[in-house]
């Protein structure tokens, strides 16, 4: 039997990317862009390119590059979007534009206040107008599942007739339930004419914890699309969760009969950590398929079962989704080679110069501590790639703290290229380095969270440290490991700081995104 594909629609990119603390810059969107064309993923939606510059030359950037992967932008109705939008992905391989209005009578009264005709003959030139700049264009129907189901259908007809090939019926605030969605889709499927012909995509908020629920009744239902994002980083509770979809579709092959993804599992463990060690926010320990507990077996009479036949207690293998079997990774003797398996593996890929650093860095640690785990890696690889963006670059530092001195920095900081050197007083040593960088920066940002943690056990463990930084209602993370957590600090700090300094060198649109 020929299986049916359920094309997998990344938006990390784009959803994912608008939550708060998640936002990332041009460099590290690309390295996550090409862990998702190596993950099988059917379409990137890799930005939304009228909403900022950064926006548009990330999803450029990509649109350029990858050539396996649908590259898709998103645009409103506005001719201006959607022109956009084109010229964001001029030379993509495969693009497509992604456009949206709202549907329900809550967003036409209250947001756009418009009435519903006008809606439609906007969903009618909007999608000729995408059409006009490629074959590929998908429709979503921004609170579908708060909107009459009548008008949903006239919505759907118009945007087909028009030309759409993928309608999207967009759960945005996370309130429906899997019945009630798996109903929608069969009504839509069945009412709208010519809806055999294009694909119906499901995209689901997380606010009731039911988007992974509702996104897979919806297969059921015969839905084909799912839009998702890799660990389910999303607006407010975040979106329907990547690995948790397509690990359900390859698990219950008898519910899910016939059904298939395009998608290479085991580089699923590999995309959320690169995921997650870029953006800062690290997976819950009891997430679904990756979290760090995910595969263990605490309770005794688990682990004498799963000693004895895995199949006791483990529904689906470490293994099948990438996680490196091996917790203790390498040491001293281990070289190049391991080296960059094991990168590989956490979905890192470093090369000439970058590489090198990071291979030195690997040395130099291993010198100083025994063995070196998965997380180090990562610290020590986010560290070594050159961030060709960046204001400011942290040197040399020293402090002088203790029972009887006043904590005093000296910092050294590289400011749009230019060296500089501060020293402050502090309450302890590292306000006394913030308050060094504060100076040379003239950063007018406030500090919200500190927070220090051993990246691994112990006591030559790597200190890892995040700060969470804001200015003009933009909220950043900053993060920075060294084995000293006072310069482990300071990188994060300075870290957190080029995060702003890149989203103000943005010149983000007036309106708000409206999603
Ligand atoms: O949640 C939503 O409705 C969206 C649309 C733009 C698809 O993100
Ligand atoms: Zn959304």
């Amino acid at each position: 039997m020929s299986r049916d594909i359920i094309r997998i629609f990344d938006t990390t990119l784009r959803d994912g990317e608008q939550a708060p603390g998640c936002s990332m810059n041009l460099s590290e969107k690309l390295l996550l862009a090409r862990q998702l064309e190596r993950l099988g993923v059917d379409v990137i939606e890799a930005g939304f390119p009228i909403a900022s510059e950064g926006d548009f030359e990330s999803v450029r950037a990509i649109a350029d590059e990858l050539t396996r992967t649908t590259i898709c932008g998103l645009a409103r109705t506005d001719p201006k979007d959607i022109d956009r939008a084109a010229e964001a992905l001029q030379h993509a391989k495969k693009p497509r534009i992604h456009t949206f209005i709202a549907t329900s009578d809550i967003h036409l009264e209250h947001k756009l206040r418009m009435s519903r005709e006008q809606v439609l003959a906007e969903v009618d030139r909007s999608v000729r107008q995408a059409r006009g700049y490629c074959d590929d264009v998908e429709f979503s129907a921004e609170d579908a599942t708060r909107s009459d189901i009548d008008y949903l259908v006239q919505v759907f007809t118009t945007a087909i007739e028009a030309g759409a090939s993928t309608c999207n019926v967009p759960d945005t605030v996370g309130y429906t339930q899997p019945e009630e969605y798996a109903r929608l889709i069969s009504t839509l499927r069945e009412r709208v004419p010519g809806a055999e012909n294009v694909v119906f995509a499901v995209h689901c908020h997380n606010d009731l914890g039911l988007a992974v629920s509702n996104s897979l009744a919806a297969v059921l239902a015969g839905a084909r699309q799912v839009e998702c994002t890799v660990n389910g980083i999303g607006e407010r509770a975040g979106n329907t969760s990547m690995e948790e979809v397509v690990m359900a579709i390859k698990t219950r092959p008898d519910v899910f009969q016939g059904l298939d993804t395009n998608i290479v599992t085991t580089e699923i463990y590999p995309a959320s950590r690169l995921l997650s060690s870029t953006i800062g926010v690290p997976v819950q320990p009891n997430k679904a398929i990756v979290g760090d507990n995910a595969f263990a077996h605490e309770a005794g009479i688990h682990q004498d079962g799963v000693l004895k036949a895995a199949i006791t207690y483990e529904i689906m293998t470490p293994q099948s989704i990438g996680r490196p079997s091996n917790e203790i990774v390498l040491g001293k003797h281990s070289g190049r080679h391991a080296f960059r398996d094991r990168l590989g593996e956490l979905g890192i890929e470093l090369e000439g110069e970058d590489f090198e650093m990071a291979f030195r860095r690997f040395k130099d640690l291993a010198d100083k501590k025994k063995n070196i785990y998965n997380e180090d890696i990562e610290a020590i690889a986010t560290d070594s790639v050159t961030q060709t963006d960046d204001r400011f670059e942290l040197g040399d530092l020293s402090i002088l703290s203790g029972t009887f001195a006043k904590p005093t920095a000296t910092v050294e900081l590289r400011v749009d290229g230019e060296s500089r050197r501060a020293t402050a007083l502090g309450i302890g040593p590292v306000d006394a380095v913030f308050k060094a960088i504060a100076d040379m920066t003239e950063t007018k940002s406030e500090l919200l969270r500190f927070q220090v943690n051993a990246i691994t056990g112990g006591m030559d463990a790597l200190g890892e440290v995040s700060v969470t930084v804001s200015e003009d209602g933009r909220r950043v993370i900053g993060h920075g490991a060294h084995s000293d957590i006072i310069v482990a600090s300071g990188k994060a700090y300075v870290h957190a700081l080029n995060r702003l300094a890149w989203h103000k060198s943005r010149h983000d649109v007036t309106e708000p995104k409206g999603i």
